[in-house]
């Protein structure tokens, strides 16, 4: 089959698709879900964050290509690549709070050249492409669900670099679908947890475990009222490839998250009695973590009522569950190590 000139993409044995970022954490379940339906999958992974291990790496449907996107020298390749296949995931980007504070300026123009690079692709070949922003666009939270039609906030503090870049290429995606007819999609991730996300990115489920595997204290910015909700990988993985297959999602932002609100100094004390160790929960005023330009965030839960009633998503992982697999994953990962 050729999917080339189809509005809509069927992920079966003869689909042909590219996921950037796919050696990731989300990225290596969503190329999980697609090999196990037969899809032939090309990477492009620059391993910044991603992890060979993470992929079945000798699986014959498996292409595995490591450069960064946006790196000029390789922008022939990735107008190759994506011309090659029948669907784009781009999920490339810098990710986590602490880094998007810290080095804005690497954040903020890596997100921007390699989604530049990769719709600039999409357009010349006009292929469907979906990409995932994230729910930063959102700014400092609200205190209720947040809907797609609530607005992008971002100022100039530097955490707010990677939201700006997130929502430019917002833009451009949402361009190719209503100003040149290439189907697009725009997902809006909110915290997404589980088996193989790496605390090494500051993201606060997996460094609340490593510490309370260590037995180090869990440290819980301001008052730990703040509310999240976290979604299993493996539900993210399902949602990205249902969203895809929507026509009425396209061009639209889709909010992909969990549904179930925790404050984050409860799941701190989650994370102690699911590992059963006897590591402390200290407090700690985030700007004495980050400093005083640190843009704190309060509640940020999404409504994800449009995915569910345009595709019949649901998240089938409950936190508690999400919380053990990332015991599980990280405790492994250290007796191996
Ligand atoms: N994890 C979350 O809770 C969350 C929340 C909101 C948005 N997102 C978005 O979802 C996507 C996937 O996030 P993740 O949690 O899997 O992060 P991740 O860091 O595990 O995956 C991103 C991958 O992209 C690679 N990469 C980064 N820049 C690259 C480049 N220019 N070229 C090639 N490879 C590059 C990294 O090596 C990594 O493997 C990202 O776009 C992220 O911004 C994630």
């Amino acid at each position: 089959m050729d999917n080339h000139s189809q509005d809509m993409v069927e992920f079966g044995p003869q689909t042909h698709v590219l996921v950037t970022g796919g050696a990731g954490f989300v990225g290596s379940a969503l190329v999980d879900l697609l090999i196990a339906r037969n899809c032939s999958v090309t990477v492009i992974d620059d391993l910044s964050n991603g992890l060979l291990s993470n992929l079945p790496t000798d699986h014959p449907h498996l292409t595995i290509l490591t450069f960064r996107v946006g790196d000029p020298a390789f922008n022939a390749t990735v107008h190759d690549e994506v011309g090659r296949a029948d669907a784009v995931f781009h999920l490339a980007s810098p990710i986590g709070v602490e880094l998007a504070h810290k080095e804005r300026f690497a954040v903020t123009s890596g997100i921007l050249e390699s989604g530049c690079a990769i719709v600039e692709a999409c357009r010349f070949h006009r292929r469907p492409l979906l990409y995932t922003s994230s729910s930063e666009v959102y700014g400092s939270g609200r205190d209720r669900p947040i809907t797609e039609a609530d607005p992008v906030m971002t100022d100039l503090r530097p955490r707010w670099g990677y939201a700006a870049a997130k929502a430019a290429v917002e833009h451009l995606v949402a361009g190719l679908f209503f100003d040149l007819g290439i189907p697009t999609w725009i997902v809006r991730p909110f915290n997404m947890a589980g088996p193989r996300q790496r605390s090494a990115t500051g993201l606060v489920l997996p460094v609340f475990v490593n510490a309370a595997l260590r037995g180090e204290p869990l440290v819980v910015h301001d008052d730990g009222e703040q509310r999240r909700a976290f979604l299993h990988v493996a539900d993210a993985a399902e949602g990205l490839l249902m969203v895809m297959q929507s026509r009425c999602l396209r061009g639209r932002p889709v909010n992909l998250g969990g549904s179930e609100a925790v404050q984050i100094g409860n799941l701190a004390k989650m994370v102690v009695e699911t590992a059963k160790t006897s590591a402390p929960i200290v407090m700690k005023p985030s700007n004495a973590v980050y400093g005083e330009r640190f843009a704190v965030t309060y509640d940020r839960v999404p409504d994800t009522s449009l995915l569910t009633t345009m595709t019949g998503w649901r998240a089938l992982r409950s936190t508690r569950q999400t919380i053990a697999d990332c015991i599980e994953y990280i405790r492994t990962e250290r007796a191996m190590a």
